[in-house]
């Protein structure tokens, strides 16, 4: 089943049941080894997934909670391996959503949820992006509207004295106290942000600030077909996938935009850069992973 979060829409199994985890994988393509974040109602929920509660995860629990924050925790014995990916520890989420809360409560077990999309592709923010990408493989969405946040929770290791941050997202590093990562030094240890991600199937330019609008008409006059996300109007002829106010009017429209932009058939999209700091730094994220490992841009036709 697949349900609403303030982040992104996720696809949900129980996490005791090693059979219903692994049809999880199985409909999004998803690696064995990438784990899932288990969803609770409360902080109850997480005791009882967790060999043990650290200190600092009731604290930022207590501050976060219900939210966009995710604690990785050292896993309960007991917990399949299916859900952590083989890890011994777990991430453990309890989302800000009336809609999952409801669903978390009448269940009464974790819920094992990755976002709801085949693996790769832009994470899901509105049912119907659900039903785009998984179709078939899923029995039933539950339809809570467009996603109010836009990008996924805040991953952080909380077994230390200090958090971790594992992936950027919704809670910033500015919010838990954290210094920003010397170029993504510490993201290494979790195993979802090793593959390339949330990619369209057009090719993602990042414009700098300021820029977007010049870029886009520049591979338009290029003889491209070009979509454009920025704080300012698309040029005339660029397909103008909305302008965004700040950066979390960015967030939250991030994904869709990179769906339309596909189904307008455009080759390219341009999107604008923000700073790199509080929600932006998860922006910026995914839009690097978005644009990672593609064709460089067309070449200007000769003249
Ligand atoms: O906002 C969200 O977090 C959404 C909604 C549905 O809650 N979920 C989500 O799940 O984004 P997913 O599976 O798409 O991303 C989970 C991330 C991956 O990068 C995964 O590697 C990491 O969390 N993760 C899960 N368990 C982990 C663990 N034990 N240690 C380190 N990283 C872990
Ligand atoms: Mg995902």
């Amino acid at each position: 089943m697949a349900f609403p979060t303030e982040t992104v829409y996720g696809l949900g199994a129980c996490a005791l049941d090693p059979d219903a985890v692994a049809r999880v994988f199985a409909a999004k393509g998803r690696p064995a080894d990438n784990p899932l974040i288990v969803h609770v109602a409360d902080v109850a929920g997480l005791e009882r997934l967790v060999a043990r509660v650290p200190p600092l995860a009731l604290d930022l629990a207590a501050r976060f909670w219900p939210g966009p924050l995710t604690l990785v925790c050292e896993a309960a014995p007991s917990l399949p391996r299916q859900t952590t990916g083989g890890l011994a520890t777990v991430a453990v989420r309890v989302p800000a959503h009336p809609v999952a809360l409801a669903l978390l409560r009448a269940a009464d077990v974790p819920v094992a949820a990755p976002s709801a999309n085949r693996s790769g592709r832009p994470s899901p923010t509105t049912a119907a992006h659900v039903v785009a990408d998984l179709g078939a493989a899923v029995d039933v969405v539950v339809d809570g509207g467009a996603c109010r946040v836009g990008v996924e929770s805040t991953v952080v290791d909380v077994r230390g004295e200090r958090p971790v941050v594992l992936r950027d997202g919704a809670v910033t590093r500015e919010q838990l106290g954290v210094p920003g990562p010397e170029a993504g030094a510490d993201l290494a240890a979790s195993p979802g942000t090793r593959y390339r991600h949330y990619a369209p199937a057009c090719r993602v330019e990042i414009a700098p600030p300021g820029r977007a609008a010049a870029l886009a008409a520049q591979r338009l006059a290029a003889g491209a077909r070009v979509a454009c996300l920025a704080g300012v109007a698309a040029p005339q002829g660029v397909v103008d996938l909305g302008r965004f106010a700040d950066v979390e009017d960015l967030a939250a429209r991030l994904y869709d935009a990179l769906r339309a932009a596909e189904e307008s058939g455009a080759e390219v999209v341009v999107v604008e850069a923000v700073p790199e700091q509080g929600l932006g730094r998860a922006v910026m994220d995914r839009l690097r992973r978005a644009a990672a490992g593609q064709a460089p841009p067309p070449r200007a036709a000769a003249s």
